[in-house]
């Protein structure tokens, strides 16, 4: 296992580029499975989770070759409807195939994901739009079946959910009838997989709104070329690190109009943001971190993806702050690591309080999950002295080159085996 050793203090500088985004290249390289053919996409990720997926597009049987970021997939030889525990225990993204087996092959097996670091992580939505569109759904050993023709239906979500708005829209495109999704999530990789099937054939309206519209076409084609978005998530990490380290870095390949709101935060905690059409260049303010309250909510609102990051910042704030976690209110794993290295955060329910101005020194901490692990490198990089981050894995899942970025940028960071 590799850890990752970061000597503190130094400020970030210089230009980073931004990579696509691991929660958009996800779902579209399954949507693949939909209709039979060739696919070319580019700027995938170069992630454990994307050669995760990888694999399980080979096991359903689709021939597929990455390098230098552009996925070729051949979905033509797909026959068999299956997604195993091994990978649906190291990857809940992988319940992803379910909407694209039922519309391919009105079947899919596919193993129920266990517990996450994050506290309950339910698939029931998902099941319940697979209900709805007729499909009848089992659960023996440890395997969801779910079989049937699907017709189209009226799906309401009693609370917004990306995978499962992802789901029922992947099922649906071939679905017989209109399939109306109400609740349907919002955010860009929704969006994006809309766009893709819309390029395959489908014909979904209202992307982007809450309210999706599908008539349902009998087949989709293959021989589609597609560009995956710039990850938000990264960027936000970026810029984040950036700031608590009073860093200059201009970030190019990004998409600003995702991250409205993680611009506005960054800029009431005083720094200085400017945005151009596909860059951000953040600088510091002239004097200390204003402490920000932040909730967590559904895009638009500020992404639970950024809330550990978030708050390895404002522990170096001039006054105390609260983020309040509405997503997943279980997600709180690295306030016990960031504790380590000096943070005092109190947390009631799903209430964090922080208290700013206060010095951080290096220890070693351990990775959680993805985003608690950058977490602990932003505040590693504010931290005096020498830390070290156990079990990145995690990060490897969801960072390309992370330690290469920042090193690029000035920080003193190295992987060493454990
Ligand atoms: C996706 C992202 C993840 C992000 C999350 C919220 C991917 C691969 N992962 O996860 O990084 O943190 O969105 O932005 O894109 N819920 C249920 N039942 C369900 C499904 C969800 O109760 O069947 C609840 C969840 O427990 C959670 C909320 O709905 O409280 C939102 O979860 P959801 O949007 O589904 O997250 P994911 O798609 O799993």
């Amino acid at each position: 296992m590799d850890k990752f050793t970061i000597n503190g203090g130094s400020s970030l500088n210089g230009v980073v580029s931004i990579s696509g985004a691991k929660n958009t290249a996800l779902p579209i390289m399954v949507a693949t499975i939909i209709a039979p053919g060739k696919y070319r996409l580019n700027n995938i990720p170069e992630l454990r989770d994307t050669f995760t997926m990888k694999r399980l597009l080979e096991m359903v049987g689709a021939q597929v070759k990455f390098q230098n970021h552009i996925m070729d997939i051949d979905t033509t030889a797909c026959n068999t409807p299956i997604a195993p525990y091994e990978l649906v225990k190291t990857m809940r993204a992988s319940f992803y195939v379910l909407g694209p087996f039922m519309s391919r092959f009105n079947y899919a097996e596919i193993s129920l994901p266990g517990g996450c670091a994050w506290g309950p992580r339910p698939v029931n939505f998902h099941l319940q739009a697979m209900e709805a569109l007729g499909a009848e759904v089992l659960l023996a050993n440890g395997m969801i079946l779910s079989k049937g023709k699907l017709k189209g239906a009226l799906i309401s979500f009693e609370k917004s959910s990306v995978g499962a708005t992802g789901n029922a829209i992947m099922a649906a495109v071939t679905a017989e009838g209109t399939t109306i999704i109400k609740n349907a999530a919002r955010e860009p990789d929704i969006e994006a997989l809309c766009v893709f099937l819309n390029k395959m054939g489908a014909d979904i309206q209202g992307i982007g709104s809450n309210e999706i519209k599908i008539q349902g076409k009998e087949k989709l084609h293959a021989g589609i070329e597609h560009t995956i978005i710039p990850d938000r998530i990264e960027a936000g990490t970026f810029l984040i690190a950036a700031a608590i380290t009073k860093g200059n870095i201009l970030l190019k390949n990004v998409e600003p109009d995702h991250m409205d709101i993680v611009l506005k935060y960054l800029q009431l905690s005083g720094m200085k943001v400017k945005i151009g059409k596909d860059t951000i260049h953040i600088s510091p303010s002239d004097t200390s971190i204003l402490p920000v309250d932040m909730t967590t909510d559904i895009y638009p609102g500020f992404p639970t993806d950024l809330q550990a990051q978030w708050m390895a910042f404002m522990t170096q704030a001039n006054g105390s702050s609260i983020i309040k976690e509405t997503i997943y209110k279980d997600r709180f794993t690295h306030i016990s690591e960031l504790t380590r290295l000096g943070a005092q955060i109190n947390l009631d329910n799903n209430i964090a309080s922080i208290k700013g101005n206060n010095p951080l020194i290096a220890a070693p901490v351990m990775s959680t999950d993805i985003r608690a692990s950058a977490s602990l490198i932003i505040a590693a990089l504010a931290a005096k002295g020498k830390s070290t981050i156990s079990r990145i894995y995690h990060i490897d899942r969801g960072y390309e080159n992370l330690e290469g970025k920042l090193s690029a940028l000035g920080a003193k960071i190295a992987r060493e085996k454990e």
